[in-house]
């Protein structure tokens, strides 16, 4: 019998996917919140960014991940790539059977939390606000919510360079953030993975009144609430497993992804 097909089912790892690295941002909470669950993470470092991409072409990709992962025996999926979400939750939700989390309906959460204005922004990529999944969400969750969705296409490739406090971000987040000036927004969503590595100069410009929400955290919180309403909460009383995979370039993956994750890693090519 192989290792995977003897784990009983709480013993078995969650999936976390994204397009590439930046749901580690996601991953490093589940894994804070759940010292004593494996994980295994999937980043499509091969076609990142899907950002830019078509509905049809993310829909294809997050299916042939979530695959991936299945054969790797998970016990739960979540997805931690906004547009991959954005895209995909509802169909793999129909295909696969199996409990499928996002990190987009926590991230609405948050936001209905903390808001007191209802004054909300929205930063994302231009595939995520053009699917309207956080204005619908949004809406729906706040009657009479004002929102001010703004794509930020440079965000990205900014904090894949590692220009996290760097003058050319900090221009580009002000150039972006400008149409927000006057909205009197109290809170802005941060409907992408890779936002969290600059939340310090979007605050910075936004004004220290203004909430910065990221999902992540409220995430993880779903992640822990579903595993122990499902009683699939692993037993284990060491630490879980940690295994990461990178369809492209797995060093590229390791040392960045150390930044998004926080502590080192080891990373393995998922093509074999
Ligand atoms: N992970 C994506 C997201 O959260 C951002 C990077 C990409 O465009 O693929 O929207």
């Amino acid at each position: 019998m192989s290792r995977e097909s003897s784990l009983n089912q709480n013993e078995k790892a969650i999936g976390i996917f994204d397009s590439g690295i930046g749901g580690l941002t996601v991953m490093r909470q589940v894994a804070n919140r759940l010292p004593q669950e494996s994980i295994i993470y999937f980043g499509d470092t091969a076609r990142v960014p899907y950002g830019e991409k078509s509905q049809e072409t993310i829909l294809r990709y997050c299916i042939e991940n979530t695959l991936f992962l299945m054969e790797q025996q998970v016990k739960m999926i979540v997805v931690a790539c906004n547009t991959g979400a954005a895209y995909s939750t509802e169909t793999l939700r129909q295909m696969f059977n199996i409990p499928i989390l996002d990190v987009i309906e926590p991230g609405i959460a948050r936001v209905a939390e903390v808001t007191k204005n209802r004054r909300i922004a929205i930063l994302a990529t231009k595939a995520t606000i053009r699917s309207q999944v956080y204005q619908r969400g949004v809406s729906e969750k706040i009657p009479g919510a004002q929102l001010f969705p703004l794509a930020c296409p440079l965000f990205v490739p900014l904090v894949e360079e590692r220009l996290f406090n760097h003058p050319a971000t900090e221009l580009i987040v002000k150039e972006y953030l400008a149409p927000l000036k006057d909205k009197q927004v109290d809170t802005v969503l941060l409907g992408c993975t890779h936002y969290p590595l600059i939340q310090s100069i979007i605050q910075r410009e936004m004004g220290s009144h203004v909430m910065i929400v990221d999902s992540a955290t409220t995430c993880a919180a779903r992640v822990a609430a579903s595993l122990a309403d499902t009683n699939q909460l692993s037993s284990q009383s060491s630490g879980g497993s940690r295994q990461f995979y990178a369809s492209d370039d797995p060093e590229r993956f390791r040392a960045m992804g150390e930044v998004f994750f926080g502590s080192s890693i080891e990373c393995r090519s998922s093509v074999s």
